[in-house]
């Protein structure tokens, strides 16, 4: 079904975190490019004056979006409004309905905690709000199996599945985009790209930064719901999907949630969980806490293509870089030919997904120059980008406001997710403490075969 453009966007936590880290300069880009045609209603529970909300949209962009652009910031400032209130309170809903009078499908994105969701939603659906509008909802999007769908019955009591826009940020970002237009963009690599010639794949989401501040935050969620539930398995499929019939929104989620639904669900022997040294000294966090910040999971992927191929994840906090990468390491050559057949010598397929390159690279073996036949190992740049063109928020506002849905998490697939991690959840064995600065712990070795090695991306790319 296509939605029509939305005619205004409602902020509900506009003074919040969020807002101040990603939406405002998101906004910021979207004004620049004259794509901020609609009003901005903002929605927080502080005693805030308009004034203040659009010095805190400055301060924003200050901080976050490299700079204050003058025009998009006079774009954004004009477009503000600000409804202050109690969530829990019906008049809150009431002043909103009465600000966005005249706007007959408006975008409500929910950048608050998960926990006020429901009261939001039904605040909405009780003023007649829901009708023609549509919401955009942040990950998490609950905190296990049950909870996931007791929220899908929640929202869905208000808002169809079709106005349900959920954000997974990592769907939004150029680098994972392009995997999967390189994987079906080309000839060369499908026929290579299964069981036959993949040993293995690893994706790691290492950052060099502790928790910064969100020790709380942190404190319900730890490294598998925050990280792993959802954007590791996002990419597990942009890598391991078959190609849809055609680019089309369902046709494409489809062919994820098929890759979900083959996804065996974790064993705890499986997965190791580390926490770093000082994690507990956190503010907001427990002295005794079990949360981990790190953890390495191997996956099995149980399709035709990808039978018997281990995918191993490991995303973790306080590790010694910022990088998110996947690679597909290449079973060795049939024949030993040069005898230098080693794990360390299969060609690959590198993707940089980020933070600040985005590369596409293939690994292969050449000859040293010189008398003995000896080879060296070579890195063939497919594509060697800086930064990205589009930020994800961007992409993703601005899709949520043209009712674009290919790019945000279907229901079954959030399902499909939460399946996978559901039985590691909860755990007898305590974390594993690891320094900070580190590459966690090192039982994460064992999840490997015994000749393969951790890729361990460069802070550069
Ligand atoms: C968020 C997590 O969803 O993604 C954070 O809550 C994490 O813990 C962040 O740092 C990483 O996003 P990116 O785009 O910087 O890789």
């Amino acid at each position: 079904m296509t939605l029509p453009d939305s005619d205004a966007l409602v902020l509900f936590g506009v003074t919040g975190d969020l807002a101040h880290k990603k939406i405002f300069p998101a906004l910021q880009e979207l004004a620049e490019r004259g794509r901020l045609t609609w009003p901005i209603v903002g929605v927080a529970s502080s005693e805030w004056t308009l004034a203040q909300v659009q010095e805190r949209a400055r301060d924003s962009l200050e901080k976050f979006a490299g700079g204050v652009e003058p025009g998009a910031y006079e774009t954004i400032a004009q477009a503000l409004d600000y409804v202050a209130g109690d969530y829990r309170d019906d008049a809150t809903y009431e002043k909103l309905r009465k600000a966005l009078a005249g706007s007959r499908c408006p975008t409500f994105y929910l950048a608050i905690p998960p926990s006020l969701f429901g009261t939001v939603v039904t605040g909405l659906g009780k003023v007649g709000l829901a009708t023609g509008g549509r919401v955009v909802v942040e990950k998490p999007f609950g905190r296990d199996y049950g909870s996931a769908v007791a929220l899908n019955e929640t929202i869905h009591e208000v808002f169809p599945e079709e106005s349900i826009f959920r954000i997974d940020h990592y769907l939004g970002k150029e680098s994972v985009q392009n995997l999967s237009y390189f994987r079906f963009g080309n000839t060369f690599l499908e026929p290579i790209w299964n069981r036959n010639y993949v040993e293995s794949v690893q994706l790691t989401m290492a950052e060099s930064f502790d928790v910064q501040g969100r020790g709380r935050f942190f404190e319900e969620a730890g490294t598998i719901r925050d990280v792993i539930q959802n954007h590791m398995l996002q990419v597990v499929a942009m890598v391991a999907m078959e190609p849809p019939a055609r680019y089309e929104t369902e046709m494409l989620r489809d062919e994820k949630t098929k890759v979900f639904n083959t996804v065996k669900p974790l064993d705890p022997a499986g997965v190791v969980r580390g926490q770093y040294v000082g994690y507990r000294q956190e503010a907001g966090v427990d002295p005794a806490s079990d949360v981990e910040t790190y953890a390495a999971v191997r996956l099995e992927v149980d399709s035709w293509r990808w039978a018997g191929v281990p995918f191993f994840i490991r995303a973790g906090k306080a590790l010694p870089v910022t990088a998110t990468e996947v690679i597909a390491w290449l079973r060795l050559p049939p024949q030993d030919v040069f005898a230098e057949a080693s794990s360390m010598n299969r060609n690959y397929v590198r993707f940089r997904l980020g933070p600040d390159r985005v590369s596409i690279a293939i690994g292969a073996r050449t000859k040293k120059p010189g008398a003995t036949l000896e080879g060296r190992e070579v890195e063939l740049y497919v594509c060697d980008e800086s930064g990205e063109e589009t930020s994800a928020y961007e992409r993703l506002i601005g899709d949520a406001m043209k009712g674009e849905k290919a790019l945000f998490a279907r229901e079954d697939a959030v399902l499909a997710q939460w399946t996978i991690v559901d039985h590691v959840l909860e755990f007898d064995e305590p974390v594993i403490p690891y320094d900070e600065g580190t590459w966690g712990p090192e039982q994460a070795d064992d999840l490997l075969g015994p000749t393969e090695h951790w890729w361990e991306p460069s802070s550069s790319g």
